[in-house]
């Protein structure tokens, strides 16, 4: 029996010291190797990183900010040999630039974006597809990929589905209503059992700027989403960004998005069909019958759990024939019953009060509107809903909900007010059948710590004192159906430990208990764990790396912690902090965990 191992557990690794600095940390007897860094190269011909000279023509060609879904698509079925895509969710400026941030008597102001910075943003944005390889047990790029790929805010897609051509979709530059440049906060998302890659558009809202008459059409519309977010200085550059004069951009953002990496040239397409909201991810499995389900949660405090079930079914022989499979299919939002049963409520125009006298003319009309369709059907308001990550094998699924301070009226699914810490939900579909449309569900853990009272915390009484977590945001189920979070939001403040990557047992005697397997540097979230279907290759996306906090660091930006700024990974000088993919493996090889 393994040093420290639980009864029952399905994982058998020493665990990690839970703390704070400014490296990351691996268990012992695993490598934790830095494949891929904001500003690395993609292309055999792109130019080197210089933080100091950075432009918008570089920024195209090298790795982008922010790495958050990581997904691993084996090309001809090899271990060792694949693409890696990855989306690039946000950008931070204070981080990003150098001279930006000025302290006066001891206020921190960081300037408004100049133009070129707004375009670097920009390009910085989206998500990369690169071939990689394993070589020796170490994975390296492979720079001259025939896939090879950045994806921007800039980039050319196509709008499909229900929504595509709608009036409510058309701008000046596309009075068609079919055609949209770019891809905007992609937080998490998917690859899909045909090998395409999915991004989420999350937080589209802070993009907009510039106000709408308070009578026009979309004000209700653009107030349940929080239009406009303000938060970046793109509308004051590219009048597609202020709402004052292209008042139908917002509608063109906030779907989710699929890529066929095969061909480096082919258009993305924004699969309406799974609505408009602030998608976190679309992880999907085949259900029994051969359809498709996509997990789609909704990040914001009191939104909802969705999923969609495709029309069709998946052709495992036939690739070509899927390419379309998420145009047409049932998108239904979540009710957690206080019985603990769970109803999947379809948004269907026509039905029930999604009719026109309500608004909804049409089925676009109900996806453009989807969160409020969904309040309309009375789905259950949730504790930000993140990751959830089906297994087909059992019909069960596990639901990220990350944290929500302003709960006042807990409810059975959501049962902490002032909920700091989050909680997972796991979903029990009726028949152990993803595409069923009633189920149950169980709180499979409540986080925080365990050994303060007043948290509540519910982790099994084996999960160490490192063991335990807050604020659960991404989640892996591995080939052996073992469960994986990863989270946002831990810091010395809050919960005395950096964010990571914790296995989670879910069946048996070891139910409930967790053990940290990684924890990152300080300011860091941690996104995107995929195991490889070997499970010898972990890849993660260390985010955001140095951010938050009071102090400086000595390249003259803000960092997280006086006395624990990091300048990680490459703790050289001529080089800012930066978010980076980083691959785990086991000493000498083998299986993880
Ligand atoms: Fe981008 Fe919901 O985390
Ligand atoms: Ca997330
Ligand atoms: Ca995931
Ligand atoms: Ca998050």
């Amino acid at each position: 029996k393994a040093q420290g191992a639980v009864e029952g557990s399905r994982f058998s690794f020493p665990e990690v010291k839970a703390g704070v600095d400014a490296d990351h940390h691996v268990a012992e007897g695993y490598d934790a190797d830095v494949l891929l860094r904001w500003g690395d190269k993609i292309f055999a011909d792109a130019p080197e990183f210089d933080p100091e000279n950075q432009s918008e023509a570089a920024q195209e060609r090298q790795f982008g900010y922010n790495n958050d879904f990581v997904g691993f698509i084996p090309l001809n079925g090899a271990h060792d040999h694949g693409l890696l895509v990855v989306n690039h969710e946000y950008t931070n400026d204070h981080l990003m630039f150098p001279g930006i941030v000025s302290v006066k008597d001891g206020k921190v102001t960081v300037a408004p974006a100049t133009e070129n910075q707004v375009n670097i943003e920009m390009a910085a944005h989206g998500g990369t597809v690169i071939e990689i390889r394993k070589v020796d047990g170490k994975w390296q790029t492979v720079l001259e990929g025939r896939q090879n790929r950045r994806i921007t805010a800039k980039t050319e897609m196509e709008i499909a589905g229900p929504a595509a051509g709608h009036p409510r979709m058309q701008t000046k530059a596309d009075p068609q209503g079919r055609s949209v440049l770019g891809t905007i906060n992609n937080c998490a998302g998917g690859v899909t059992p045909w090998g395409t890659y999915v991004m989420a558009e999350e937080n589209f809202h802070g993009y907009f700027i510039g106000e709408l008459p308070s009578d026009h059409p979309e004000a209700r519309n653009y107030a349940r989403v929080g239009v406009p977010g303000a938060s970046y200085d793109w509308g004051r550059f590219h009048d597609r960004f202020d709402i004052s004069k292209e008042p139908n951009e917002p509608n063109r953002f906030g779907w989710i998005v699929e890529v066929d990496v095969n061909d480096p040239t082919s258009v993305p397409k924004k699969r309406t069909a799974l609505g408009r909201f602030k998608h976190e991810g679309a992880e999907s499995a085949v259900a029994r019958d051969g359809r498709v389900v996509f997990y789609l949660g909704d990040d914001e405090r009191f939104d909802y759990v969705y999923k969609f079930v495709t029309a069709g079914r998946f052709d495992p022989e036939n690739r070509a024939a899927n390419m379309d499979l998420l145009d047409e299919g049932t998108l239904y939002v979540a009710r957690f019953d206080e019985d603990g049963s769970l109803v999947w409520l379809p948004l269907v125009q026509g039905e029930g009060p999604l009719t026109a006298e309500n608004g909804f003319e049409s089925q676009a009309d109900v996806l453009i509107e989807t969160r409020r369709a969904a309040d309309l059907l009375e789905a259950t308001p949730m504790d930000r809903p993140e990751d959830i990550q089906p297994n087909a094998d059992t019909g069960r699924a596990y639901v990220m909900l990350t944290n929500n301070t302003k709960r006042d009226e807990a409810n059975a699914a959501n049962p902490r007010v002032e909920n700091a810490f989050g909680h997972i939900i796991e979903i029990i579909e009726d028949g152990e059948d993803i595409a069923a449309t009633k189920g149950r569900w169980e709180i499979l853990v409540k986080c925080g710590d365990p050994s303060v009272a007043e948290v509540g915390a519910t982790f099994s009484t084996a999960t160490t004192e490192d063991g335990w977590f807050g604020m659960p945001d991404n989640c892996a189920i591995d080939a052996e159906g073992r469960l994986w979070v990863s989270t946002d939001g831990n810091s010395p403040s809050k919960t005395g430990r950096t964010d990571g990557l914790w296995a989670m047992d879910i069946e048996g005697a070891a139910r409930g208990t967790s053990r940290l397997f990684y924890r990152v540097p300080v300011g860091a979230e941690l996104c995107g764990p995929c195991l490889t279907e070997d499970m010898t290759t972990f890849f993660v996306a260390v985010q955001h790396p140095a951010d938050e906090g009071e102090g400086w660091d000595e390249f003259g930006r803000p960092s997280y912690y006086e006395d624990l700024s990091t300048r990680w990974p490459d703790f050289d000088d001529a080089m800012p902090v930066r978010p980076s993919v980083v691959a785990i493996t086991k000493q000498g090889g083998g299986k993880i965990g």
